[in-house]
């Protein structure tokens, strides 16, 4: 594999600050073309354990410095990330086959919380209470709370860990992460670039395996980890969250969502096109905010589909480190042949393709672009997650409606609304059961804002002040006088 900076291809697992070897192998494939990018050591619970370990050993250290000394730390890390950019983007895409321009973006992206956290970390702020009794003080202080389990998907190898890891560090945390199996290079070499910037051995300890549950369950049981922290499917998020109960631990959870994308007749139908292909076409939707279900007032129906046609065709399906390509493979086969099996249902259920709808020759993973209409909300595809580059198109009458419907869904992550009436974009971002809502935007994730969802799209939220308090304990102080 060519990359400039040749350290950053790392196989082997980040414990206590060293590269540990295993004899068990895990192949990472170009989805592309399914070729082997690199054989890496496949970790087990045992190394998950060590690892716990590890930070749990380096944790009253790492907590005792202060505040400006770990945001230089952090700041370092930051620095390094954007001189290595170029290999960065290169390694993500190959492992995960996102196109290499959307792979920069997403490494900045990333970057962006580190140096966010680390300026964040010095306005850790406590308070003083007005007394209930003079011969009382009270006060609170924030402190971090302990050792912090992650684990990150495949979707954004880099920025979800980040997402999570910046602020962990900032307010004086340590961390073992596990990153997805398929995509642990771009991860790995983030530890090595943190080892650079001088993050102390234990603090970031990051372990692969095939073994998923078998690490899941002792970072989810392991009475050393204070706080787990998951971005991934609902079900298997449920499954961890049980887990964690045992030993009441602190959660965070960044699960799957149904995100409504409404254009109302007010919309300005470019927006709406722009808006619309970047939240369903980013990372070949796959992404926890993808648009999954387009509602489109009846008076603008047609001319909208039209437009979105027009849009996906100009799509460059290929290899993301190909020029000018703008959609890149699936994860894997298995996620390829499920969005071709719900496209399918939705036929059969009466919908109506207007464009794609098959797999494509461009290599093993590759799914077209494909627009529906016709749909309904008791179809499967309006139910359930797409994660994948499917634009599913209903109608609707009347604000009413449309509001009940895309609020009739256990999901409430994210939803998109295009109108250019302030009054009725402020109804409908109200009215909205969603953690975040974009109001003629389709992109919206930053280090600045409280990233997470309703209902069984999450718990908790990253990015932003609140992101940092997931870290914190909050200790109240009671001084007799
Ligand atoms: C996701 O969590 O899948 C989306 C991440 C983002 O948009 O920042």
């Amino acid at each position: 594999m060519e990359l400039a900076n040749k350290h950053l291809l790392k196989t082997q697992n980040y414990i206590g600050g060293q590269w540990h070897d295993s004899p068990a192998k895990l192949p990472v494939c170009d989805p592309a073309n399914s070729n082997m990018l690199a054989e890496l050591a496949d970790a087990g619970p045992a190394d998950a354990e060590a690892a716990v370990g590890e930070a749990h050993a380096a944790f009253p250290a790492w907590k005792k410095r202060t505040a400006g000394e770990r945001a230089a730390v952090l700041k370092r890390w930051h620095q390094l990330i954007l001189d290595n950019t170029d290999d960065l983007a290169r390694l993500l895409t190959l492992e995960q086959g996102k196109p290499l321009a959307e792979a920069r973006g997403e490494i900045l992206h990333g970057a962006s919380f580190i140096e966010w956290y680390a300026e964040e970390c010095r306005r850790a702020y406590g308070q003083t209470i007005p007394t209930h009794n003079r011969d009382m003080r009270l006060q609170t202080i924030r402190q971090p709370v302990g050792v912090v389990g992650c684990i990150t998907p495949w979707n954004f190898p880099n920025a979800m860990i980040t997402r999570k890891v910046a602020p962990a560090l900032a307010a004086g945390c340590t961390l073992v992460v596990k990153p997805a199996a398929e995509t642990p290079l771009s991860a790995l070499a983030l530890c090595q670039l943190a080892q650079e910037a001088g993050l102390p051995a234990g603090t970031l300890n990051m372990v692969v395996g095939s073994d998923a549950a078998g690490i899941g369950r002792v970072l989810t049981q392991d009475t050393r980890v204070a706080k787990f922290t998951f971005t991934g499917s609902t079900a298997v998020g449920k499954i961890l969250m049980a887990q964690c109960a045992t030993g009441v631990k602190k959660v965070s959870m960044e699960l799957g969502g149904n995100a409504p994308f409404i254009v109302c007749d007010d919309g300005d139908l470019d927006t709406a096109v722009q808006a619309c292909m970047a939240t369903k076409f980013r990372n070949a939707g796959q992404t926890c905010v993808s648009t999954n279900r387009i509602y489109v007032h009846e008076s603008v129906h047609d001319e909208f589909v039209a437009r979105l046609r027009t849009a996906m065709t100009a799509l460059k399906v290929g290899h993301g480190c190909e020029d000018g390509v703008t959609l890149g493979p699936l994860i894997h086969r298995r996620a390829t042949e499920r969005v071709a099996q719900l496209v399918e249902d939705t036929v059969a259920a009466g919908a109506t393709i207007e464009v794609g709808g098959d797999f494509l020759s461009t290599g093993v993973n590759y799914y077209a672009p494909t627009l529906i209409t016709g749909v309904t909300d008791d179809m499967r595809i309006a139910r359930e997650e797409i994660f994948g580059p499917v634009a599913p198109v209903q109608k609707f009458a009347c604000e009413e409606d449309v509001i009940r419907r895309t609020n009739d869904t256990p999901y409430g992550l994210a939803a998109y609304v295009m109108s250019e009436n302030i009054r009725r974009a402020n109804r409908l971002v109200e009215a909205l059961d969603y953690g975040m809502v974009a109001c003629n935007a389709g992109v919206f994730s930053t280090a600045a804002a409280p990233f997470g969802g309703n209902k069984e799209s999450g718990i908790g939220r990253e990015g932003g002040v609140e992101g940092m308090t997931e870290f914190y304990e909050t200790k109240y102080c009671c001084y007799g006088a």
